[in-house]
């Protein structure tokens, strides 16, 4: 399907292949900066996850004409204001969604990349009834919120490139540590590569998916 800006969001959204199945998985795609609704959909198809759908907005912030997900200052810089802000609209939009395209809000997962991941963790700490798992390709704390949720049900992969020049080791293992903090069922690995994504990444995905949701 197009993409269509409905909902106040570009996006593109694909239905589950199975329309009666009320419990299959929605996969959020999130894009890293520059990138756009079509980028994570050849990803999300080599999970191979039975019956998902795919709901795969773009990021309305524009960086030098770059769309991301939420306003930063520098690199790695973030401005906390406007990313509460954006966080909350996107779970808004993710909750419209829902209605509009029927689909299941308590299995809804994201799967994000660099800014994607970021603005996915930033969900789950601050709307954590919005998502249900995630997908976390070379994310880094994006904020500590000032009430801490509980995530024990929330399974979460981080897949970190462990020679990356963007993110900053300490940076992701903080984000590590916060959601085991709030006891996320969080595992990390990390990949021999730099902030690109490698077929390990999808692998990784891949496997956690298998061990997490026994698909
Ligand atoms: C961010 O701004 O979210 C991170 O620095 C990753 C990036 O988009 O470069």
């Amino acid at each position: 399907m197009n993409a269509n800006n409905r909902l106040g969001f570009i996006h593109k959204f694909i239905p589950s292949e199975s329309l009666e199945d009320n419990n299959s998985l929605t996969l959020l795609l999130l894009h890293g900066t520059g990138g756009n609704e079509n980028d994570l959909v050849p990803i999300a198809k080599m999970l191979e996850i039975k019956n998902a759908a795919i709901l795969s907005p773009r990021g309305k912030v524009l960086e030098n004409g770059m769309p991301r997900f939420f306003r930063r200052l520098a690199e790695g810089v973030f401005d906390i204001e406007d990313l509460k802000f954006r966080t909350n609209e996107l779970a808004d939009f993710i909750h419209n969604a829902s209605k509009v395209y029927t689909l299941n809000l308590n299995r809804i997962m994201a799967i994000g990349y660099s800014n994607g991941a970021n603005i996915a963790a930033s969900i789950l700490l601050l709307r954590p009834e919005i998502l249900s798992s995630a997908i976390l390709f070379r994310p880094m704390i994006p904020l500590v919120p000032d009430t801490l949720p509980n995530l024990s049900s929330k399974h979460i992969l981080i897949s970190a490139g462990a020679h990356d020049p963007i993110i900053p080791r300490y940076q992701t293992e903080e984000l590590f540590d916060l959601l085991k903090k709030v006891e996320a069922r969080v595992s990390i690995q990390w990949q021999n590569s730099g902030h690109e994504l490698t077929q390990r990444d999808v692998v990784a995905a891949s496997e956690w998916v298998s061990s997490a949701f026994n698909t």
